[in-house]
């Protein structure tokens, strides 16, 4: 479903740092229907630029993706035809009703009437949302947004999503919603990849973890796979390693 060869982003230098950031290198990996894959790193490992990327809205520098056979680059039309993608950044029309908002966007990707009214009350329900499904959405808390955008994402049940830090920021009971909403997704055949900086929720959200450090896969597999091949005790430490290998690189050179 989601194949990536070697996709790379260097952002220009900004002026004052006049030095190009490659934010993501050679990056290669795939993901199929059924599976979830996390990318898991911390700030600034590139997990966003990466997943922005596979969503079209960032031009990778080179390198490319297939999402459902759909190359990025060259058909970013369709690729956006077959995902839904969870970002950080967006935010809602503080004076439309939760709603409205999931109306707006079921009707901007051509929903029929009454099979969007059925994927919201699907979403509701999932979601616990229809307590405030008519409320405006700047009266609504940092969670209940978060839904609203997660379901906004998804409206059009797309078979592949690409979900940047889905609970974070989250309450447990949001964020246990959240996981089992995706684990439903897996069940129903869905591709799901999604970044995480947090270890514990990688391992209970995803069947496979790719380790992005410094804009590279160091490891990727199952939990038991990556400590089994790197003698960590715990993810925790491979990413210690990680960090301790690279300053000694810089160090001597
Ligand atoms: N628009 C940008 N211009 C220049 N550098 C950027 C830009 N966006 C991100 N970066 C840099 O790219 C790297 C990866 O960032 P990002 O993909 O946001 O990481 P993550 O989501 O894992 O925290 C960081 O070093 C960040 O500073
Ligand atoms: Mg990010």
């Amino acid at each position: 479903m989601i194949q990536a060869q070697q996709l790379t982003k260097v952002y220009p230098g900004s002026r004052r740092k006049n030095r190009p950031a490659e934010a993501v290198v050679d990056l290669s990996f795939r993901c199929d229907a059924g599976e979830t894959y996390a990318l898991l790193g911390p700030n600034g490992a590139g997990k966003t630029t990466t997943l922005r990327m596979l969503a079209t809205t960032l031009r990778p520098t080179r390198g490319t993706a297939t999402v459902c056979g759909h190359d990025l680059v060259e058909n970013p039309q369709e690729v956006r035809r077959s995902i839904g993608f969870l970002t950080g950044n967006t935010s809602l029309y503080g004076r439309l009703k939760a709603r409205e908002v999931l109306l707006y966007f079921g009707r901007l990707y051509g929903l029929e009437e009454s099979a969007l009214a059925g994927r919201i009350e699907y979403l509701a329900s999932v979601f616990s949302m229809d307590t405030f499904l008519g409320e405006r959405c700047d009266k609504l808390s940092q969670g209940m947004k978060q839904k609203v955008n997660l379901a906004r994402s998804v409206i059009h049940d797309p078979p592949v999503m690409i979900l940047d830090e889905p609970t974070s920021a989250l309450d447990v009971i949001t964020s246990q919603a959240v996981v089992q909403f995706i684990r439903q997704c897996r069940e129903d055949g869905k591709a799901v990849i999604l970044s995480t900086h947090f270890m514990p929720e990688a391992n209970k959200l995803a069947d496979r973890i790719g380790i992005l450090h410094d804009g590279r896969l160091h490891h990727e597999g199952t939990e038991s796979e990556i400590l089994v091949s790197t003698g960590a005790k715990d993810l925790e430490e491979v990413f210690l390693q990680l960090a301790g290998t690279l300053e000694r690189g810089q160090a001597s050179g």
